[in-house]
């Protein structure tokens, strides 16, 4: 059935890969977003890869007017709420900022959308909001403890839609709590395009492999894994998008709250990370051992145990297709859009 989806956030990086799916599966989709970590080239290769439109609101979700216009322009079906800032350190250092965006935004947007009638959410979560449990395969009833900013808001937003669903049952939710989003689509046309200096692994191995980065710092190989480099749950782009229209089918059916891991379950290291792109791209990854970055975990991964249970849904890709899909992209556009 055709639906018309709002999806705050969608032209950034998890956010153009979920649409892209949408659009496949003939939804009608509305993007709304404030451009501050996206480019509005991203619509135009939406556009060439589906052959199809997709609706664009400039806006902020902090914006109650523009929220407000959004919501009578259309009677959406279902929100996807993406919108979102998420570089940890930055979190720490502007935790006022990561408050305002993250959850006054996401609180703005959830009393617009009810105002609307519009009752079925889905919500970018992330493993952040686990913290450091102690074990290194996190289930989705672990006590949610995040050590850093970034995690604490995607709890308070977690808690929000929880109580709001206590008190209006309409209102139906999905919590998906990402492990780490990697790769590109196949056509090389969308990917993740960070700002400056990757903080992130993929992108900085794509980086030294393009040329732009002289080589990868690994922080830490001192960590009780295998090789002593840090493992975690890298789950491709486009599993993660499935999993989107997954629960976006989940609650076109179900009344209780959807709450689960989107990852693959199998971690990688860093080191094997490092060697698959080398084979990808057909060229050394230079790197360097440097001390363990603070705040990082020796180890974790996705049980998504409960996912598949839930809504048939596995990760498909493996790392060959995380590496060739992001080598792709990164080479087919060494600066990004
Ligand atoms: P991204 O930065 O590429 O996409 C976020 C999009 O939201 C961008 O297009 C940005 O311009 C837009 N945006 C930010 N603040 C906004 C605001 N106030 N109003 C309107 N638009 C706004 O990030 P992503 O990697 O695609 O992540 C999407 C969501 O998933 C985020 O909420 C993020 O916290 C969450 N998440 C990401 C990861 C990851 O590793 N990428 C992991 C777990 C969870
Ligand atoms: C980080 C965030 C997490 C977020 C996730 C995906 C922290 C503490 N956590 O997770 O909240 O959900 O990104 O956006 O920042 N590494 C290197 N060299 C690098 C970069 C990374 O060795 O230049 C290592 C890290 O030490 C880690 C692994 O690669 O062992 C993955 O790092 P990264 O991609 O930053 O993701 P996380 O730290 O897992």
């Amino acid at each position: 059935m055709t639906n018309s989806i709002l999806v705050t956030g969608g032209a950034g990086y998890i956010g153009s890969h979920t649409v892209v799916q949408l659009l496949e599966q003939d939804h009608h989709v509305t993007i709304l977003d404030n451009f501050s970590n996206s480019s509005p080239q991203v619509l135009e290769r939406i556009q060439r890869i589906t052959g199809k439109q997709v609706a664009l609101i400039k806006a902020d979700i902090r914006d109650r007017e523009s929220v407000r216009d959004a919501f009578k322009s259309r009677q959406f079906d279902a929100v996807i709420h993406f919108a979102g800032l998420k570089a940890v350190g930055e979190g720490e250092a502007f935790p006022l900022k990561y408050y305002d965006n993250n959850v006054t935004g996401s609180q703005v947007l959830l009393e617009e959308m009810l105002q609307a009638g519009v009752n079925r959410i889905v919500f970018s979560s992330s493993a952040t909001v686990y913290g450091a449990p102690g074990q290194t395969q996190y289930h989705e009833n672990l006590e949610l403890a995040p050590i850093n900013v970034y995690g604490r808001t995607k709890r308070i937003v977690e808690d929000m839609l929880r109580d709001t669903n206590k008190a209006q049952p309409q209102l139906r939710i999905a919590l998906l709590r990402y492990f780490n989003p990697v790769g590109a689509h196949p056509s090389g046309l969308i990917g993740e395009d960070p700002n400056g200096i990757p903080n992130n692994l993929m992108p900085f191995i794509a980086q030294v492999a393009v040329g732009k980065r002289e080589k990868l710092s690994i922080f830490g190989n001192d960590y009780p894994t295998p090789d002593g480099t840090g493992m975690r749950d890298f789950i491709h782009v486009q599993d993660l998008a499935s999993g989107h229209l997954a629960a976006l089918n989940y609650l076109a059916e179900n009344d209780s709250p959807l709450i689960v891991n989107l990852g693959t379950g199998r971690p990688y290291s860093v080191l094997e990370m490092v060697n698959a792109f080398g084979k990808a791209c057909g060229k050394d990854i230079s790197y360097q051992f440097s001390p363990r970055r603070a705040g990082d975990l020796a180890e974790y991964y996705a049980d998504p145990a409960l996912a598949t249970s839930l809504l048939g849904w596995t990760a498909k890709h493996g790392i060959e297709e995380m590496c060739m899909d992001t080598w792709r992209w990164q080479s087919d556009n060494p600066d990004g859009y």
